[in-house]
């Protein structure tokens, strides 16, 4: 958490430097501290939740300078997936290769399945084959530093997208993606509006995968805003893995346990999906038997927000091939770049899901 909180100060430090110059917008640098910026997110989110719902998508401009193309022509970047989970996880994948592609990037794409000790010997074997760069999302924030250590002293830089590590930032060049507290924020206060006046609510978590920024940051979130509400009791709160497989499963479990669930926290769009399909087979209606808020909009869940059977969805981008090219494009011809490059990301109710659902990428 020292080391959270250390990283979060040093990226306000470096977004600081670069605001000057910035034009931007579709993308911010950090630049408050950690406890400001979850001060800030609760206005935000209560915004959010009321008037969001604009089509965003993690567009690749922001704080970071334009691609040189000559830089990442030929240019060798491994490329360290978590896995293929979720929707979510293979909108990722598909748009890094894409904008590998289009630089003409001789990209090197390991998938780790969400085993962290595969995900370390992809990254090894990337630093004895001497890539440009290497990239990647970890599975879990914590057991890192060994690693981030041997690709530094090989003089390799390392560019975190999606997910944070808890190592200390000099071993990394940036970190590009979401801010997953400011969208547990989000969720919740959905949630304060929603049931406001009502009388308890029975509530169960789906959680991500444990150990994960996603799962501990939507966790928290969550926390900042309705953690000490004692209106909301929590029934029951286990991981899913972030997969509509677990999702479904542990929500059987839920259901045979806990007659009177009257809300479900869903931390991804996947396992919201298993949840309903295990709530219809219990015989009760999703979305008003059992309300559901989760996180990222992805085409499958914005549908079933649509269609009524999830209330809220919080968007989480997983667009950032981009971005992750116009760092590497940076970091190889010794450019500064920001610490932290955060995602701008918005919320859905079923009015503006179905407005965003023809256009939706992904
Ligand atoms: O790290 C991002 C999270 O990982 C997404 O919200 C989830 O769907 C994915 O598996």
């Amino acid at each position: 958490m020292l080391k959270k909180t250390i990283a979060v100060l040093a990226a306000a430090g470096a977004a600081l430097t670069l605001a000057a110059c910035s034009s931007g917008s579709s993308t911010t640098a950090s630049s408050t501290s950690a406890a400001a910026t979850s001060a800030a997110a609760t206005s935000a989110a209560s915004s959010a939740a009321s008037s969001g719902g604009s089509e965003s998508a993690a567009p690749a401009s922001g704080e970071l300078p334009a691609i040189d193309p000559a830089v990442l022509d030929g240019a060798v970047i491994g490329f360290a997936q978590v896995g293929s989970e979720s929707g979510w996880r293979s909108a990722n994948t598909d748009d890094i290769k894409r904008a590998a592609e289009e630089n003409k990037v001789d990209l090197q794409f390991t998938s780790a399945e969400g085993d962290q000790a595969k995900q370390i010997a992809s990254i090894k074997t990337f630093i004895t084959q001497g890539v440009d760069l290497i990239a990647f999302s970890p599975v879990v924030e914590t057991g890192w530093d060994a690693v981030l250590e041997e690709a530094k002293t090989a003089g390799i830089p390392i560019v975190l997208t999606d997910r944070a590590v808890d190592s200390d930032p000099s071993l990394y060049k940036t970190f590009i993606g979401s801010d997953f507290i400011l969208e547990g924020e989000k969720a919740a206060t959905w949630a304060k509006e929603e049931f406001a006046g009502a009388g308890p609510v029975n509530m169960v978590v789906l959680e991500g995968t444990t150990g994960s920024a996603p799962a501990n940051d939507r966790a928290e979130g969550w926390a900042n805003i309705l953690g000490s509400d004692p209106n909301f009791k929590v029934l029951a709160s286990q991981t899913g893995d972030f997969t509509r497989d677990g999702g479904k499963k542990v929500m059987e479990g839920f259901l045979a346990a806990n007659p009177d669930i009257d809300l479900l926290y869903a931390h991804n769009d996947d396992m919201a999906l298993g949840a309903i399909e295990a709530i219809e087979a219990a015989g009760k209606v999703p979305g008003n038997d059992i309300k559901i808020v989760s996180v990222d909009a992805v085409k499958a869940g914005m549908e079933a927000l649509s269609a009524g059977k999830i209330n809220f969805i919080v968007e989480c981008s997983p667009l950032l091939g981009d971005q992750l090219f116009q760092a590497a494009s940076a970091v190889l011809s010794d450019q500064e770049i920001p610490a932290r490059i955060i995602t701008v990301e918005t919320t859905f109710d079923q009015e503006q899901a179905t407005a965003a659902l023809p256009s939706r990428a992904y």
